[in-house]
C-alpha cells in the first residue's frame, strides 16, 4: 500500500499528490513513469513522474482528470492508500551537455516536463522552456518550471496570460532569431511532451532545420510491460511498445497520425463508463 502523505488541487482539472514510495523515489529518473491500480476492482492508470525525494521517500504524480480513473484517484485525500504503484518504467530520458536545449509541452505535459528540464539543466545545458495552455487558469508550476530553467515562454491559446497563440509561435520566433544572428546556435536538442496535435506540430517544424526532436509519447498502456501491445506505435517504420521501449522517441520518425487514431480506440466505452459514474 503507497500512502498518500500530501493533495493539492492546481486549478479545477489538475491535482498533485506525494505519495510514500521509498523504492520508486530511489530508483526515479526524469522522463520515466509509473503504473497506478488504486484498488482490487482499479485500472492500471499510467503516470509520469513529475518529482521525487530521495531522502524522504516519496513521490510526486500531476494528473488531468481526464475520465473515470483519474477522477477516482482524484477523490483519495491525504492519509488514503493506492493499493498498488508500479515503477520506475520506461528508460529515463537520455540527458548530456547538448549546450541548448528546448523543452516544449502542453497542458499538463507541463508537469511532465519539469524533471526533465531540471536534469538538463544539471547536465549543463542553456534551457528555454516553452509552456503553452488554454488559457490561465489552466497553467501549472509557472514559478517551479521559471526556475529550473534560463528563459522562459508562456502561450494561452485565448490570450488570458502570456502570449496569444500557440507554443510553435514561440518556437518559430526563436529560430527565426537564430536564422538572423551569426552569434546564436540552434539548440542541441527540442524535447516535447503533451497533446499529440501539438508534438506534431513541433516535430513538423523542426524537421525542417534537421534539429533533434524528441517526443514523449502517451499512447494507451495497459501492462506497461511490453506484453500486452496495447501501446504499440510505429517510428521509422517499425514497430516500438512505448512501455518498453520509450516513452521517448525521435519525434522525427514518430506516426502521429496513428498515435492519434489508437487513442481513440475506446472512446465510447471511456464515455460510456464515465456517464454511468457521475
Ligand atoms: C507514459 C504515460 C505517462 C502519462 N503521464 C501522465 C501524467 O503525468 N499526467 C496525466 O494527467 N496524464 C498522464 N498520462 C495520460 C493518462 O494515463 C490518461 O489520461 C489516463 O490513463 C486516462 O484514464 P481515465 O480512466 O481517467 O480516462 P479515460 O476516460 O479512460 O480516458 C481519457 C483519455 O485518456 C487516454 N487514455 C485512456 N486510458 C489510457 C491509458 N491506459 N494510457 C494512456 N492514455 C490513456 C485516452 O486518450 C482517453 O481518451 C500518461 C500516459 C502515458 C502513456
Ligand atoms: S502497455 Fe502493453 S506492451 Fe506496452
Amino acid at each position: 500500500m503507497f500512502k498518500i502523505i500530501k493533495k493539492e488541487n492546481l486549478n479545477n482539472d489538475i491535482v498533485r499528490i506525494t505519495v510514500e514510495a521509498a523504492f520508486i523515489a530511489q530508483k526515479a529518473q526524469a522522463g520515466q513513469f509509473v503504473v497506478i491500480i488504486i484498488d482490487e476492482r482499479g485500472e492500471r492508470l499510467p503516470l509520469t513522474l513529475a518529482d521525487w525525494d530521495k531522502e524522504v521517500g516519496t513521490i510526486t504524480l500531476i494528473f488531468q482528470k481526464a475520465g473515470f480513473t483519474t477522477r477516482r484517484l482524484a477523490k483519495l485525500e491525504a492519509g488514503q492508500e493506492i493499493q498498488h504503484i508500479l515503477g520506475p518504467l520506461g528508460h529515463p530520458t537520455e540527458v548530456k551537455n547538448l549546450g541548448q536545449v528546448y523543452c516544449v509541452a502542453g497542458g499538463v505535459g507541463a508537469a511532465e516536463i519539469y524533471p526533465v528540464a531540471r536534469a538538463f539543466k544539471q547536465a549543463g545545458n542553456r534551457v528555454i522552456c516553452i509552456i503553452g495552455s488554454r488559457n490561465k487558469d489552466l497553467l501549472i508550476l509557472e514559478d517551479i518550471l521559471r526556475g529550473s530553467c534560463d528563459e522562459f515562454f508562456i502561450t494561452t491559446d485565448d490570450g488570458s496570460y502570456g502570449r496569444q497563440g500557440l507554443v510553435t509561435d514561440v518556437l518559430k520566433d526563436l529560430f527565426t532569431v537564430i536564422e538572423k544572428s551569426a552569434h546564436t546556435q540552434y539548440p542541441g536538442l527540442v524535447y516535447c511532451i503533451g497533446p499529440v496535435p501539438m508534438m506534431r506540430a513541433v516535430a513538423d517544424f523542426t524537421r525542417g532545420y534537421s534539429v533533434k526532436t524528441i517526443a514523449s509519447l502517451n499512447p494507451i498502456m495497459v501492462d506497461a510491460t511490453g506484453m500486452c501491445g496495447a501501446c504499440r506505435c510505429h517510428v521509422a517504420g517499425k514497430t516500438a511498445f512505448a512501455c518498453v521501449d520509450g516513452p521517448d522517441f525521435d519525434a522525427h520518425q514518430v506516426d502521429f497520425g496513428e498515435l492519434s487514431q489508437r487513442l481513440k480506440t475506446f472512446k465510447q466505452e471511456e464515455r460510456r463508463i464515465s456517464e454511468e459514474n457521475a
